[in-house]
């Protein structure tokens, strides 16, 4: 695991934009696994402004999301169907047909599951895989006592993280209580996996799932066996770590 720590937010974004910049140049088609939530928002603010500053280019990749709540149609503005338009894809180059967001809101969720394990596997699996981290220790929506071995399917939202996301929503009452994520299982394929957390409040979870005993009671923990894991945190983030 490669551990990088930056002064603060800005600074991570930046340096984890770079990072997914110079594999897009590596690899112009490249599968990229994306995240949402509040952690990776910096980050694709700078790769907006590649794209449009230095023309990074976006039309031969793959991008596939992490999760999304059940019963949520793409239009909700909390969907993350919705949190991918605006805060990456509308602004830039992918093309509509390689962008993959699963569908909370189709009537068979489970044979939708088996149908988005597919479409990975068909692109050829994952290349780099960002994540970030619930306060529970959740990556994607795997929420702790997930199995190592799980895939894509429907999940209960611990209360940690519905309470975490209800500051997106008018109340608490309107979280979903269901998503749909890769598994851990799915996330351990991708090729290369792009770690991020900041501030204060994910210290003590980026501590125990990157230096903790390896345990479904934190998920993000599974990515100690990872071969190719790289951190970037802010100084907040890493406050608790010794690495
Ligand atoms: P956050 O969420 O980026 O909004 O902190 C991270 C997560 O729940 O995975």
């Amino acid at each position: 695991m490669k551990v990088i720590i930056k002064k603060d937010y800005e600074e991570l974004s930046l340096e984890a934009a770079i990072f997914v910049k110079q594999k897009i140049l590596e690899k112009p088609n490249l599968v990229l696994g994306l995240a949402t939530g509040s952690t990776p928002l910096g980050t694709y603010q700078k790769l907006i402004e590649m794209h449009q500053k230095e023309g990074l280019d976006f039309s031969g990749i793959t991008t596939f999301n992490l999760d999304e709540y059940v019963g949520l149609a793409a239009s909700h503005p909390q969907s993350y169907h919705y949190y991918m338009w605006e805060n990456l894809f509308n602004h830039i180059n992918t093309k509509k047909e390689n962008v993959f967001i699963p569908k909370g809101a189709v009537k068979d969720l489970k044979e939708y599951c088996h149908f988005y394990e597919n479409q990975i596997k068909k692109r050829g699996g994952i290349d780099l895989q960002i994540l970030g981290i619930g306060r529970d220790g959740h990556i994607g929506f795997n929420e702790p006592g997930s199995a190592f071995n799980s895939r894509t399917r429907v999940i209960s939202l611990d209360p940690v993280t519905v309470q975490d996301n209800s500051r997106f929503f008018n109340s608490i009452s309107e979280v979903p209580r269901k998503a749909l994520t890769m598994g851990l299982a799915t996330i351990m394929e991708a090729r290369e996996i792009l770690f991020l957390a900041n501030g204060e409040h994910k210290a003590e979870i980026v501590a125990r799932a990157l230096e903790g005993s390896i345990t479904t009671k934190v998920p993000a923990s599974i990515l100690q066996k990872h071969p190719c894991v790289t951190v970037i945190l802010d100084q907040e983030a890493a406050m608790q770590i010794t690495i």
